[in-house]
């Protein structure tokens, strides 16, 4: 697998072959800005190299399990393009981020109650024009993160995969990056480029990495040691050191996932034992120490 990487992206210096200058260059001191200036809460890009990965599924579940845990959660559906968060919730919102940026509804009126307790904004459908980075798009989510996250002790922004402008844009809101990845050979490589952009765009120092979809114990653990490896020898950030990846841990393939879909039901309430559960409510609990005990203790 290291081959396959380096030989995808065989420069160290140079930027991923294709990859654009960054539009959002510098927009990690926004996102620090935005950190600023939201003291409350912790912002959490959820996000991945591949589509179809289980960043929906993580979101929805994991704030859940936050909320369980005592937290006031917010989802905000990033993926403005490709949107799915509202099927997977059951939710049909007569509001949403949609009306929010044309100017025909009030952010306030957006916010939703999810079952499991936390709150969520959904982008809705009709949002496919905004899947490019413009001007509005850029002072709508900002708009919406500073007013909604001093509300809550954490944001999740469930946002599209890859790496486009509007992609890195979402991320760049975010103080805290959790990458989720399957042990595909093609998710991989995804993952790689995307940590490897937001290194060097967003000069991200660490990323965090859950690996969904896992056959058996200590995959995702061997599979964050393999890409940590290639980082190590292939991308370096501003300040030289390099970059640093945190595994979450694992959430192994569980049939039980794709019923809950199936049924619309989130897998935290409806299967609340099964392991694909347990291991989100792992997740959770890692969460919790790694960010934001020191404001529920
Ligand atoms: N741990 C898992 N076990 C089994 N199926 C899963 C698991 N995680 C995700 N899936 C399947 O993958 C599909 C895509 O997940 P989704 O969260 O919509 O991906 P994304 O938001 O990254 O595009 C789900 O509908 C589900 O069927
Ligand atoms: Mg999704």
């Amino acid at each position: 697998m290291n081959d396959a990487l380096s030989h995808a992206y065989p420069s160290p210096a140079s930027p991923a072959p294709g990859v654009a200058p960054a539009p959002g260059a510098g927009d990690r001191a926004f996102a620090e800005g935005v950190a600023l200036a939201t003291p409350g809460a912790r912002i959490m890009a959820v996000t991945s190299g591949k589509g179809g990965v289980g960043k929906t599924f993580v979101s929805a579940n994991l704030a859940a399990a936050l909320t369980r845990r005592g937290h006031r959660v917010l989802v905000l559906d990033a993926d403005l393009g490709l949107a799915n968060l509202d099927v997977v919730l059951n939710l049909h919102p007569k509001i949403t981020l949609h009306d929010v940026f044309t100017g025909k509804a009030q952010l306030e009126d957006a916010v939703i109650q999810a079952p499991g307790g936390f709150s969520v904004v959904l982008a809705g459908s009709g949002m496919v024009e905004y899947s490019r980075l413009t001007p509005t798009v850029r002072n709508e989510f900002l708009n919406v993160i500073q007013t909604l996250a001093p509300r809550y002790d954490v944001v999740l922004l469930d946002t599209g995969a890859g790496i486009s402008d509007v992609v890195l844009f979402s991320v760049s809101l975010a103080s805290e990056v959790l990458i989720v990845a399957t042990p595909e050979p093609t998710s991989l490589t995804d993952a790689y480029a995307a940590i490897k952009v937001l290194a060097t765009q967003q000069k991200r120092q660490q990323m965090r990495l859950v690996v969904n979809q896992t056959r058996r114990p200590g995959d995702g653990r061997a599979i964050t040691g393999q890409l940590q490896q290639v980082l190590d020898r292939f991308v370096t950030t501003d300040t030289g050191r390099p970059v640093r990846l945190i595994h979450m841990g694992d959430i192994p393939t569980d049939t039980a996932v794709r019923d809950a879909i199936m049924r619309r039901q989130l897998l935290m309430l409806q299967m609340p034992g099964c392991p694909a559960a347990l291991a989100i409510a792992q997740l959770a609990a890692k969460i919790d120490t790694a960010l934001l005990e020191r404001k529920s203790g």
